[in-house]
């Protein structure tokens, strides 16, 4: 499976995706990386592990569906089987998600449908949850709204502000998105409906 991991930040789900490649643990390649942010510690990571990486810088774009296209034809060059959105901080038009449906992954802080969109973190500690986590779900036309590939709970701690939690989020993050994109490069997860099946 060829992955076209897009990334804005500081990349750390990339490198627990490398990580895994390099351990042979995730059955895939890593076609490509590509950012919205020229600055994104993301790409250098990339350029470390020698790995093609790209930036795509928005300003260069009429809009989104300009951009977008850009994006497709960038991935469909690199022969990109599977997109794996980690950190990308940019939504989707529905000409992408159409052109890629069923092959986009994204990683959110959470545990979807909770705390969608922008500052997952924020908005559950604001909420006062005992509980929150992540989620590896397949990218539809909604925010945050496609089938759940899988799940991790984290325990909220007394005293825990945005920073502390997002770290143990974080730490959930690394073998939750290696790991669920393995079933996937398997061919173990199908989905009906809502449901993501996984086969042994
Ligand atoms: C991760 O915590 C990911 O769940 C979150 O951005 C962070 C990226 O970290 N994504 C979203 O909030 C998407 N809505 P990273 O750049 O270190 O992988």
């Amino acid at each position: 499976m060829r992955l076209g991991v897009l990334a804005s930040g500081s990349g750390t789900n990339l490198q627990a995706i490398i990580d895994a490649v390099e351990a042979k643990k995730l059955p895939a390649e890593i076609a490509v990386v590509v950012s919205d942010n020229a600055q994104a510690p993301a790409l250098e990571r990339a350029r470390k592990h020698r790995y093609k990486h790209i930036c795509l810088n928005p300003r260069n774009y009429k809009g989104r569906e300009e951009y977008d296209a850009a994006l497709v034809s960038l991935l469909q060059r690199e022969r990109v089987g599977l997109v794996v959105l980690a950190g990308f901080m940019r939504l989707l038009s529905r000409y992408f998600v159409r052109e890629y449906e069923g092959r986009i992954t994204n990683i959110h802080p959470s545990l979807l449908p909770a705390f969608p969109g922008l500052n997952a973190v924020q908005q559950a500690l604001k909420y006062g949850v005992k509980i929150t986590g992540c989620t590896v779900h397949f990218v539809d036309e909604g925010v945050d709204t496609g089938p759940i590939i899988a799940q991790v709970a984290v325990a909220v701690k007394e005293g825990d502000t945005v920073e502390t939690l997002h770290q143990r989020i974080h730490s959930a993050e690394h073998k939750l998105y290696p790991w669920a994109l393995g079933l996937i490069c398997r061919g173990k997860v199908r989905v009906e409906g809502r449901r993501c099946i996984i086969s042994d």
